[in-house]
């Protein structure tokens, strides 16, 4: 009997067929009820039982090949057929239909611009945690104790612990740095952080920001000057001026507010610069002594510069977006308009 089956199954492997009927013919003769494979079964009832087992599998095997084989042809031949009558056919000229292409958002084309800028001229980029301890964020920084900034008004501490909040500036990131590396340091820090403000079209509670760290023997504010200078006019355009106004932080002296001219109205002014000329774009300044004590760098023989500039400004400047909460929607039909921005 094994070797009836054996036969059976090689009439089974090279059966073809071009049409239905030869499929269905196959069909009645091996698997209906009066087919040979089921009147095999019929016969496997006399088999001797020491030989039962074996010819169980084999009787077994070959009616699930004969299935699968029937079933096979059958798929094949719907598909070389088309629609059946009655179908729609479909129309061949027809184009793809493309896989729709997404969109940077318009915060990450901003940030990978400005990396890309100071990638160029030697930094790198380094990143830190969004969850900072007060020495990170504030007290390395040089903040005296009582400075306003490490109020609740502005800062989100972590449950009743003092010591941790969400950061409030990328600042934090190169204290890490100073800390971990010897100079030379050249590195920018792109990243979100994190202020108890009121959310406005001109605020948010949560933004972004790109900090910059140059330290290296004989830094000075002149090398600041021309570094950011060559920011302004990759990212602005090459016209661009830039002004620097004294100002204030505790971890710079000086320290300095850098404006570009309006690169809408290019100075008259405009309702973009509030008819000043001017678009203020960063903080920066020459890293305090103190800092670098902080860090473990020795003042006397290092000095350097730092800058930090928030991107969401950036952002809205060069797109003209109005209202800085747009960027927070994730509102489709604002964030498609920026496909074609990289
Ligand atoms: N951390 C400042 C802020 O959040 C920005 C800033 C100003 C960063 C001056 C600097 C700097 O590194 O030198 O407003």
């Amino acid at each position: 009997m094994i070797e009836k089956i054996k036969a059976l199954l090689q009439e089974v492997e090279a059966f073809r067929a071009e049409t239905h009927e030869q499929v269905e013919a196959f069909r009645v003769r091996m698997l209906s009820k009066k087919g040979i494979i089921p009147s095999l079964f019929q016969d496997f009832k006399g088999v001797d039982p020491a030989l039962r087992k074996e010819v169980g599998q084999h009787l077994n095997d070959l009616k699930d090949r004969a299935t699968e084989k029937v079933n096979q042809i059958k798929d094949l031949l719907d598909q070389a057929s088309g629609p059946k009558d009655g179908q729609e056919h479909p129309d061949l000229s027809m184009p793809a239909d493309f896989a729709p292409l997404g969109s940077r958002h318009p915060i990450s084309i901003t940030r990978n611009r400005i990396n890309g800028i100071f990638e160029r001229i030697g930094f790198v980029v380094s990143e830190g945690p969004e969850m900072e301890d007060d020495w990170h964020n504030f007290s390395a920084l040089n903040f005296p104790e009582e400075h306003p900034a490490r109020d609740m008004q502005d800062t989100f501490f972590f449950g009743k612990n003092p010591d941790l909040a969400l950061r409030t500036h990328t600042s934090s990131v190169q204290v890490r740095v100073m800390e971990s590396q010897k100079p030379p340091i050249r590195t920018i820090s792109p990243g979100r952080v994190f202020r108890n403000e009121a959310i406005s079209a001109r605020a948010h509670c949560i933004f972004h920001q790109v900090e910059g760290l140059y330290i290296d023997k004989g830094v000075s504010f002149a090398d600041m000057r021309q570094t950011l200078l060559y920011f302004a006019r990759e990212m602005f355009g090459e016209k661009t001026q830039i002004r620097l106004r004294p100002s204030f932080f505790p971890f710079t002296e000086p320290s300095a507010e850098m404006d570009v001219s309006c690169n809408i109205c290019g100075g008259p002014g405009c309702p973009i610069c509030k008819y000043s000329g001017w678009i203020e774009v960063m903080g920066c300044g020459m890293v305090d002594p103190n800092v670098l004590k902080n860090c473990g760098i020795d003042p006397e023989v290092y000095s350097g510069y730092a800058f930090g500039m928030g991107i969401e400004r950036i952002a809205m400047n060069i797109f003209q977006v109005r209202d800085l909460r747009m960027y927070f929607e994730n509102d489709l039909r604002f964030l498609r308009q920026f496909k074609s921005a990289l």
